[in-house]
């Protein structure tokens, strides 16, 4: 089910503080996000009717499979969006431009999987975000949010089932083919390190290889930037 609340802070925040009532596949769609959280510890900004604020309770049959959950995610979203590509390890990309990203939470066994999507801002909306785009913007037909969080619902248990019947790999497989960053020059920062190199592959963890040149190092979080022909994104 997908239960649309009219206004809330956050859709993970929701989840989390009502947990011990929440079923694995239940889903929350925020109609009003006032308190919205992206990764790394950013906010995440949306208007009322503009975007998708939608988190997802999954809970997991083995711990090896959280690491892979972020990834289903993207999968699911582009499935709903029907266009796109993902930017390791899942910002939401068409063209040079982001227009949606995940974050998801886990509590034990149970991950708590919140994705954003932006779907009719205009061009106002990301002055301050030169990377960032409304579907709209994109030239991309989509359904108003309570429609999209319907199928979205749909695509992330379509995904779940591929996990079940063919593990971690079917999902690996499936995102190393939606994945923009492979085959890239990059550069990973976090715990105070920068990784600089191209990007070569998806590990059976989810994390990106980085191949500097003299050696292949995982990077499992903080920050990946790729370079374009514009620069980095
Ligand atoms: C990112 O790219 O930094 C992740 C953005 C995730 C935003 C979504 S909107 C629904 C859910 N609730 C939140 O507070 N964040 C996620």
């Amino acid at each position: 089910m997908v239960k649309i609340l009219e206004i809330v802070p956050s859709t993970n925040d929701y989840i989390k503080e009502n947990m011990d009532s929440m079923s694995h596949g239940d889903c929350v769609l925020a109609l009003t996000q006032t308190g919205g959280k992206g990764r790394l510890g950013r906010v995440w900004e949306s208007r009322r009717g503009e975007s998708l604020c939608f988190s997802m309770l999954i809970d997991v049959n083995k711990w090896e499979e959280l690491t892979i959950i972020p990834l289903l995610c993207g999968l699911a979203s582009l499935d709903t969006i029907g266009v796109g590509g993902l930017k390791w390890p899942n910002d939401i990309i068409i063209g040079d431009k982001k227009v949606g990203g995940i974050l998801c939470e886990c509590r034990g066994k149970r991950a708590v999987c919140g994705i954003g999507i932006n779907l009719s801002q205009k061009e106002d909306f990301f002055r301050e975000l030169p990377n960032g785009a409304s579907l709209d913007m994109m030239g991309i037909p989509h359904y108003e949010a309570g429609v999209m969080a319907i199928r979205l619902r749909d695509n992330m248990l379509k995904y779940l089932n591929i996990l079940n019947l063919d593990g971690k790999s079917g999902i690996i497989s499936r995102f190393r083919s939606r994945c923009i960053t492979l085959g890239c020059e990059v550069e990973a920062t976090g715990s105070g390190t920068v990784i600089r190199g191209i990007a070569s592959d998806i590990n059976e963890d989810g994390e990106l290889i980085i191949d500097t040149g003299s050696g292949l190092v995982p990077v499992n979080s903080g920050e990946v930037r790729l370079r374009t022909k514009r620069g980095y994104m």
